[in-house]
């Protein structure tokens, strides 16, 4: 059984684009298993992965039943069967601030083959992806990218930041509180199967996290075709509270450093807390390792607390910082209902889009119990209220309430139509828990 999102026609303006090339795009059928394995082969090519065993097309082919599949196909090529381009989308539920979720269009798989780049099939793709989207009614686009370069000219904009950290364990000593529950070994299978409603727990206490189950899931456990062998040297420990409830669950890996045994690496996979008390009895556990010197932790958020729960600042360093989540909001006036704002006012937002999908003028007016309208407004300013003008990448920067209205306004990203407007919309959009996103889709 297919969904609607499934059986959408492709987009008729970009196949007709790619027509005119000689090339063809089209759906691929989940129930077809050879089309999707080369489709399978053809993406694993696009990001220079090896080639995926039979193994492994088996079990994605099952991953691939609930999404929405396209490739471009080039008939003149040596094997026309093969596409050229892929990318893969569906329809999840986003975390937005306030505790809420919205539909979004997560994109994922985008490959354009060396034969064929530079050519537009990209563009063509992303563009029948968002008016797919549009079409469908869901108001926002999101994606992870590779490169940070791709995106930003279809109106997409970095609103969840990462960190790697990478924390000294021989000058971490544990400050942080003394937990009530225990933390014990389980199988890599015990929390594949049992662990997914604690992640869903804590999906809408954050901002920037995502409705995700299927392969994303299994994935983390690397318990699928060809990443069992790297999965060999992964461990699971599960924190339960003191009446015995699961709370959280880390993944974790130990090398040993060829130069000194009492020197291992301790690398975090995943670790995800319900409580306060989860968080901290996971991190003190993975922190007091015998052998260990180093831990490091990706894809983590930048305001990890528990950088506030060691001895010495200093033993914890951010390996890196970037952009993770990318959005790209489609329909302002839903996407901007659809969250919460931390205090009441009202905010004119122009704003532009060379797409097209978000160019508007709306008055945004949050209530005193956080919710708001966005409704299209071509009256003048109202006295009390704020007014910007910004584009469709600024407006999905500010969406989850992690970036600075201010910085963007210092950036030239943000104009502001009313004298000290940035600071006003600082407020009324800033998110007090920090927008996170723990996984790559
Ligand atoms: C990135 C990729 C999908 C681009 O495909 P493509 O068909 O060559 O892209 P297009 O020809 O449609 O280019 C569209 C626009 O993006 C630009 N662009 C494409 N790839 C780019 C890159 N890697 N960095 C910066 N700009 C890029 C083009 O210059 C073009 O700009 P313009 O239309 O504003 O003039 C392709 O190079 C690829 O498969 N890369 C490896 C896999 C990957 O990184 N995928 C992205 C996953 S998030």
């Amino acid at each position: 059984m297919t969904s609607e999102f499934q059986r959408t026609p492709i987009d008729s303006r970009s196949r007709e684009r790619l027509a005119a090339e000689g090339l063809r795009l089209d759906l691929v059928d989940p129930g077809d298993r050879a089309t999707l394995d080369l489709w399978l082969r053809a993406e694993a090519r696009g990001f220079h992965a090896p080639r995926p065993s039979e193994e492994s097309l088996g079990e994605q082919f099952a991953g691939y039943s609930d999404r929405r599949t396209s490739g471009v196909w080039d008939a003149t090529a040596a094997e026309p069967d093969s596409p050229v381009a892929t990318v893969s989308s569906w329809p999840a539920e986003l975390t937005v601030p306030g505790q809420r979720s919205v539909t979004a269009w997560a994109i994922s798989a985008v490959t354009v083959a060396p034969t064929h780049r530079r050519l537009g099939i990209a563009r063509a793709m992303l563009e029948a992806e968002l008016r797919t989207a549009d079409r469908l009614g869901v108001p926002v686009a999101m994606l992870t990218v590779s490169e940070a370069t791709i995106y930003g000219r279809f109106g997409f904009a970095p609103a969840a930041m990462t960190t790697d950290w990478r924390i000294d364990t021989t000058r971490a000593r544990w400050t942080g509180p003394e937990t009530s529950g225990r933390v014990q070994f389980v199988s890599l299978e015990h929390l594949r199967d049992e662990g997914l409603p604690i992640v869903e727990r804590v999906r809408l206490q954050t901002p920037g996290q995502m409705e995700f189950g299927g392969q994303l899931w299994v994935r983390l456990f690397g318990l699928v075709g060809d990443d069992k062998d790297a999965a060999k040297h992964l461990r699971a420990v599960r924190f339960d509270d003191a009446a015995g409830v699961p709370q959280g669950f880390a993944v974790y890996r130990i090398t040993e450093s060829p130069a000194d045994f009492a020197a291992h690496t301790l690398d975090v996979k995943f670790l995800v807390a319900a409580t306060d008390d989860a968080y901290a009895g996971l991190w003190r556990f993975l922190l007091e390792q015998d052998l260990v010197s180093e831990l490091t932790a990706s894809l983590r958020p930048v305001d990890e607390a528990v950088l506030w729960q060691v001895s010495d600042f200093r033993a914890v360093r951010v390996a890196q910082q970037r952009d993770h989540l990318w959005t790209r909001i489609l329909d302002v006036k839903a996407a901007l209902e659809a969250r919460h704002y931390p205090r009441p006012g009202r905010t004119v937002l122009e704003v532009s889009d060379p797409l097209g999908f978000a160019a508007t003028r709306v008055l945004l007016d949050v209530a005193p119990d956080g919710s708001a309208t966005a409704e299209p407004f071509d009256g003048d300013i109202p006295d009390d209220a704020a007014a910007v003008g910004l584009s469709v990448n600024a407006l999905s920067a500010l969406y989850l309430g992690g970036v600075s209205a201010v910085s963007l306004t210092r950036a030239g990203r943000i104009t502001e139509l009313r004298e000290d407007s940035a600071v006003a919309v600082d407020r009324t959009f800033r998110s007090p828990v920090e927008p996170w996103l723990s996984i790559w889709f």
